[in-house]
């Protein structure tokens, strides 16, 4: 596979897509860098999806106006030449790699994305602002990279949701997909996060995918919001090392559950000093079979 084509700023970006955009669909996956195979399941659908009469970029940047004043930007991992040979394995074909200065020339933007109240729940309400640098950053890239069409993690299920209703709201014409959870051979959701778990947390941390699990079967048993709730509880419970944030069950688009139908369960939680998420889809309101 050819090594693709890299810019750093954004005339190089400009220059790249001229270079790299073919007649068919573009199609752009956007991440924080330290890629795993949660980013390459999303880069692998973007090329599905576009073929080779498409093309495809990446972008790589780790986006400050998302971070907490208490969340640790500067421990995030950052791997560019181990993210630069991922991407050509994969046969992506323009990297866009920008610096703050690049991304944001005037400091912080004055203007952003307002999530609206869907940015003040669950992962919201543990980190304000989050979503609205997110929903932001998401925005500035989409437009700049010229996307036709992006691909998000369920991983981050509120995220893809936002960015969603983002793209619906504003009017914007790209078509977004969502990618299921990709998981080690423990079941514990890829993130990279995860390198920060000691080997005992790591095995403690099974306990999510578990509760999901646990959750699932409940879904399939009775279908009770509540009886499935209580299973993923039971089950994190159990474990000393693990703080629950929250288990919520929501309607596919995160408002309150009404009735039987598609439904998804939200896990957050902490072990030792590292939060994690998990999610999966259930099943509300019918009987056993
Ligand atoms: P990042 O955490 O790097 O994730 C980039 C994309 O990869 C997101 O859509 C995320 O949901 C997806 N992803 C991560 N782990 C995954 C897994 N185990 N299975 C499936 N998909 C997974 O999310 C961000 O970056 C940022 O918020 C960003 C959208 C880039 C804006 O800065």
């Amino acid at each position: 596979m050819n090594a693709p084509v890299v810019a750093h700023t954004r005339a190089e970006l400009q220059a790249g897509l001229r270079t790299v955009r073919r007649p068919g669909r573009h199609a752009v996956v956007l991440t924080m860098g330290a890629l795993h195979d949660g980013h390459v399941a999303l880069i692998r659908a973007a090329r599905s999806q576009v073929g080779h009469e498409g093309s495809l970029a990446v972008t790589i940047f780790v986006n400050p106006l998302q971070f907490g004043a208490d969340e640790d930007l500067a421990r995030y991992p950052r791997s560019l030449e181990s993210d630069l040979s991922i991407c050509a394995r994969e046969g992506v074909d323009l990297v866009f790699a920008p610096s703050e200065e690049e991304l944001y020339p005037h400091g912080e933007p004055a203007v952003r994305v307002d999530p609206g109240v869907l940015g003040t729940v669950l992962e919201g309400a543990a980190r304000p602002g989050h979503f609205a640098g997110v929903l932001t950053v998401v925005l500035k890239l989409l437009h700049l990279t010229e996307a036709d069409v992006t691909f998000f993690g369920e991983k981050d299920y509120q995220q893809l949701v936002l960015v969603r209703r983002m793209i619906d709201d504003l009017d914007m014409d790209v078509l977004v997909l969502g990618v299921p959870i990709v998981r080690a051979a423990d079941g514990l959701a890829l993130s990279s996060r995860n390198a920060r778990l000691t080997a005992v947390e790591r095995n403690r941390a099974t306990a999510m995918p578990r509760a999901l699990d646990a959750a699932s079967a409940e879904s399939r048993r009775s279908g009770d919001v509540e009886a499935i709730r209580s299973r993923a509880i039971e089950v994190m419970a159990a474990e000393p090392l693990m703080k629950i944030d929250y288990v919520e069950v929501v309607d596919p688009d995160l408002g309150p559950v009404s009735g039987p139908g598609p439904a998804r369960i939200l896990l957050a939680v902490r072990v030792g000093g590292t939060r994690l998420l998990d999610n999966a889809p259930v099943v509300l309101g019918h009987t056993a079979w």
